[in-house]
């Protein structure tokens, strides 16, 4: 059987696509999964007949919120969650419920640049280099085990725009091997 993950987005989902667009032998969407019941990237996979889901945190508080994701998770029979521009934390004790088993999208090369406004900060800093990681979640903020990364060169000019689109495209590249590569090792 084919290793089931679950994408979470909060936004446009673009690297949601690109783990979509790569499902095969490695691996299958059984789950995508907003805290956004507006985000584009749902709407998207709705019209190509995934399994969704989707709830507002907002009036019923992180752990309901939290307990219901975690059993539409379970329902739908989920070994890996991949956080795909996905901007809500996931309390200490989710993550410890699904301890080595939830991956993510960074658009750094950690450990530099933890957390937000990565391109402005890498740019601001004179790097050479901007990019992202693919990294296990633990309880500490873009902090687990780094599993993958692509280096991205910063061209003179650059704003934090366009090096964001350029290391988007890395992302797109990345994260699918990354996560075929992860549940192989996991399933
Ligand atoms: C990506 O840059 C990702 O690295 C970051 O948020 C952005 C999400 O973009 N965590 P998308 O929703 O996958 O298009």
């Amino acid at each position: 059987m084919k290793h089931r993950v679950a994408i979470l987005i909060s936004g446009r989902g673009s690297n949601m696509m690109s783990i979509v667009a790569a499902a095969g032998d490695a691996y299958q969407v059984a789950l995508v999964a907003s805290d956004k019941p507006d985000a584009a990237g749902l709407a998207w996979a709705k019209a190509r007949g995934l399994p969704t889901w989707a709830l507002s945190p907002k009036g019923i508080g992180k752990p309901a919120f939290e307990a219901a994701l975690d059993a539409a998770l379970r329902e739908a029979g989920v070994g890996t969650i991949a956080l795909a521009g996905y901007m809500r934390l996931l309390s200490d004790d989710f993550v410890a419920r699904w301890r080595g088993r939830i991956i993510n999208i960074h658009p750094s090369l950690l450990p530099k640049y933890k957390g937000l406004d990565t391109h402005a900060r890498a740019i601001a800093a004179g790097d050479s280099h901007g990019g992202c990681s693919v990294h296990v979640v633990t309880e500490e903020l873009d902090g687990g085990a780094v599993l993958g990364q692509t280096e991205v060169p910063i061209e003179p000019g650059d704003t934090a725009e366009t090096l964001a689109a350029r290391v988007l495209v890395a992302e797109h590249r990345l994260y699918p091997r990354v996560l075929a590569e992860f549940v192989a090792q996991t399933s």
